[in-house]
């Protein structure tokens, strides 16, 4: 992970590869960049080389100022400048410059300082975000052959508040850890070596962690999750994870109250399907199918390190969706923690089975909030496309909040309905409470209400269905090839304004 960190000389006495300036169209005219590099863009400006136009760049070699490239970033107009394509056009330039063989970094920005609350975080959250890749499988001969070696190691901020940076690299760190976990095949990450990675995460984080294993999950009922987990030769797991912060009185004594937020998971580490299997086409990338336990343990990380006063858990629900002779089937009648029974009616429709046990488990921590991820439904692809997560609440408070969050992180997240009665009315079966597969029409809202069955009544919460997000084809932004981790950040920026 490079740092950024404050630059403690002059902008004149930094030697170093690269300097990079961000720019507005108004600052252009004015150029307040400090000399000796001014003169370059003054330069460039007057030959309309570059004008400072959103998206637009421009590298300038340099021979003597002991610098070996100077790049310019436009900005747009102030009245169109907008801190989401700020944080791509920055990571994308980021990442640019670390693949033009720069391994030191300079940036200079032109900000108000009212504005340094808002750039700074973001500054941070570019840096921390710009070297990203799953490449751990790769020879290193074919990275290079790909132009994509990335050497950047060290960037300094000219007028920068170093403690907004470090809050920025907080949300990046802990998004690219759970890409990292999400990346892997599912040949490496199963329910149980999931829970061993949680184990050992949680004890690095001075975290407590508890995980039941396929016993104790049949003492517990969770019939649910057993179900899904039962045709694949590793079994399923529940992952419990607890943040208490500094100073909490313990258990008797008179305590004072903090807010507890619990995250859930959606930990499927892959989805065939089981026997409704998927068509070969649907089949790849489902390892992404654990990405909402991946963000879990993502937010966690960043918990850790941001220390807030808010108690949080992580509730991971795990397990592979296998096809097999002992594999559930559609027909079965299973029965969920919660005592409620679900008739399956589609073995592929299993993230929601999951998360009814995890969601009943959160419930009876009495949170003041849930929120769960979970990589749940084509159809929420289908609506929003694959930059923009789903919101599910009947929360007025916890949507607002979550909503500014994400506008914030430059993450999509869009409302979608979760009271809709006719498809409500879709929900039971004929031989049991529940019914787990619906229509294809309107299959997001379906899955959303289907899971409200198992959240106790009264407690804020909040459902995103993060499939379509969560994986990227190609790097844009922010985001590198895989998994985008998408939700990391928003939820961080949440606990962060508790
Ligand atoms: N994991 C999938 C949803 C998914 C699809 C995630 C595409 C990411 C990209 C989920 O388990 C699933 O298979 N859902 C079914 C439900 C249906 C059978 C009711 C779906 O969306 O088709
Ligand atoms: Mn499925
Ligand atoms: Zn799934």
């Amino acid at each position: 992970m490079i740092k950024i960190s404050a630059l403690s000389d002059s902008v004149k006495s930094w030697k170093g590869d690269a300097l990079l300036a961000l720019m507005r169209e108004e600052d252009c005219k004015k150029c307040l960049i400090a000399p000796p590099y001014d003169k370059y863009v003054k330069a460039l400006v007057e030959r309309k080389d570059f004008e400072g136009k959103k998206g637009s760049a421009a590298r300038v070699p340099l021979f003597e100022e002991g610098v070996k490239n100077l790049y310019l970033v436009g900005l747009g107009k102030a009245e169109e400048y907008a801190p989401a394509a700020l944080r791509d056009g920055l990571t994308h330039a980021l990442r640019k410059i670390g693949r033009e063989r720069n391994e030191s970094l300079l940036i200079l920005s032109d900000k108000s300082d009212a504005e340094t609350d808002v750039i700074d975080v973001i500054l941070g959250e570019a840096v921390g975000l710009c070297g990203y890749s799953f490449e751990k499988y790769k020879k290193k001969e074919k990275k290079e052959e790909q132009g994509e070696t990335f050497v950047l190691k060290e960037v300094v901020g000219d007028r920068i508040d170093a403690k907004k940076t470090a809050l920025g690299q907080i949300f990046a760190d802990a998004q690219c850890f759970a890409r990292d976990l999400a990346n892997e095949p599912g040949n490496v990450v199963n329910p149980v070596t999931l829970a061993q990675i949680a184990t050992r995460f949680a004890k690095e984080h001075g975290l407590d962690c508890e995980v039941w294993d396929e016993k104790k999950l049949e003492r517990e009922g969770m019939g649910a999750l057993l179900a899904v987990g039962q045709g694949s030769v590793t079994p399923p797991r529940l992952i419990h994870l607890t943040y208490t912060p500094k100073g909490k009185a313990k258990k008797g004594t008179k305590a004072t109250k903090v807010k507890k937020v619990a995250f859930v998971g959606k930990g499927i580490t892959f989805d065939s399907g089981g026997l409704d299997l998927k068509p070969s086409d649907f089949m790849r990338t489902m390892k992404g199918d654990k990405s909402g336990a991946c963000n879990v343990l993502g937010i966690l990380k960043g918990v850790a390190a941001l220390e807030p006063k808010a108690e949080v858990h992580g509730i991971i629900a795990a397990a592979e969706n296998m096809p097999g002779g002992n594999a559930f089937r559609p027909d079965d009648i299973v029965r969920a923690r919660n005592g409620k029974t679900i008739e399956i009616d589609n073995t592929d429709a299993e993230g929601r089975l999951v998360l009814a046990d995890a969601l009943s488990f959160a419930s009876d921590l009495k949170p003041d909030a849930i929120i769960d991820m979970a990589t749940l439904t084509g159809a929420c692809a289908v609506a929003l496309g694959n930059w923009t997560a789903g919101l599910f609440t009947a929360d007025e408070g916890l949507s607002a909040a979550l909503l500014a969050s994400a506008q914030k992180r430059g993450e999509r997240l869009w409302r979608l309905p979760m009271d809709d009665e006719k498809i409500g009315e879709t929900l039971k079966s004929k031989f049991a409470d529940l019914v787990n597969g619906g229509s294809r029409y309107g299959g997001a809202t379906f899955a959303a209400m289907f899971l409200n069955e198992f959240v106790e009544k009264g407690i804020p919460w909040a459902h995103l269905d993060i499939a379509g997000a969560d994986f990227m084809k190609e790097e844009s932004g922010v985001y590198a090839r895989g998994a985008s981790a998408w939700g990391v950040r928003t939820c961080l920026d949440y606990i962060a304004a508790l």
